[in-house]
């Protein structure tokens, strides 16, 4: 080998090296670009639809973990007796007075009040047949979202302005997937003075969880 194929060779393995180096910081930077914020980023590394996708998914399985492992375990369930109840507790809307315990769309919305606080995103259930006046769908874009999620039974996305602030918001259909949800709504005392007529049935859309994220550069 003469000097000059010797200094080649060195020459080629630092080259590599150094783009190895580049190649690394590239993709350091493109796995952190747009994240550190409090809002997303159009056009950035996930679209917004995947990440109400995600979210949806997490809040979905907390409540169901939440119904099927504890309140599905407690021995009274609103004023009634449950056979396969082991915990002597009753599962209650009044729960704060009756040292009862939450029912899973009170535990949803205690969970979406902290969440909320922290400034990143809002998530929230909503319905046009609401026993809890906050529930009621509340802009233009809720009331348009909830009438297409109960047409279809698909959920509905779409970016919406509110007050100068873009946002990416996604309604997801809430389906009375037990018998208790379609009793325990049809004979809540609210629901049978406001809505007389409304009788939910299984697999019906009751309401929608609603998902909003704030946008950076719209
Ligand atoms: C034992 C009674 C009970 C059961 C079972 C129940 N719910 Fe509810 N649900 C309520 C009450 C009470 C509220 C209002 C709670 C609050 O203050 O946030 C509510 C709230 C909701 C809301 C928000 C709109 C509103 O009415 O304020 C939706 C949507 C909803 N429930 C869907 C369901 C679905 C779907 C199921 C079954 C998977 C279910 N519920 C099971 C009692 C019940």
């Amino acid at each position: 080998m003469t000097t000059v194929e010797r200094w080649m060779g060195a020459l080629r393995t630092r080259t590599l090296a150094f783009i190895s180096i580049v190649l690394a910081v590239a993709v350091v930077a493109a796995a952190c670009g747009g994240g550190g914020g409090t809002t997303a980023q159009a056009g950035g590394g996930i679209s917004p639809e995947l990440v109400t996708d995600y979210i949806h998914t997490v809040l979905e399985a907390d409540r169901t973990a939440y119904t099927r492992h504890v309140v599905n375990r407690a021995q009274v369930l609103e004023g009634q007796t449950k056979e396969d109840g082991v915990v002597p507790v009753e599962a209650t809307e009044g729960w704060q007075q009756t040292d009862g315990i939450p029912l899973p769309a009170q535990m949803f919305r205690l969970g979406s009040e902290i969440a909320n606080e922290a400034g990143y995103f809002t998530y929230n259930l909503i319905s046009p047949w609401y026993i809890n006046d906050s529930q009621a769908p509340k802009s233009g874009f809720e009331e348009t979202a909830m009438a297409e999620v109960i047409e279809t039974g698909e959920p509905y996305k779409d970016y919406q302005e509110v007050g100068n602030q873009q946002f990416f918001s996604a309604v997801y259909p809430d389906v009375a997937v037990a018998e208790a949800c379609v009793s325990c709504h049809n004979q809540h005392p609210v629901h049978l003075e406001r809505y007389p007529d409304k009788q939910f049935e299984m697999g019906e859309v009751m309401g929608g969880v609603v998902i909003n994220i704030p946008m950076t550069g719209a």
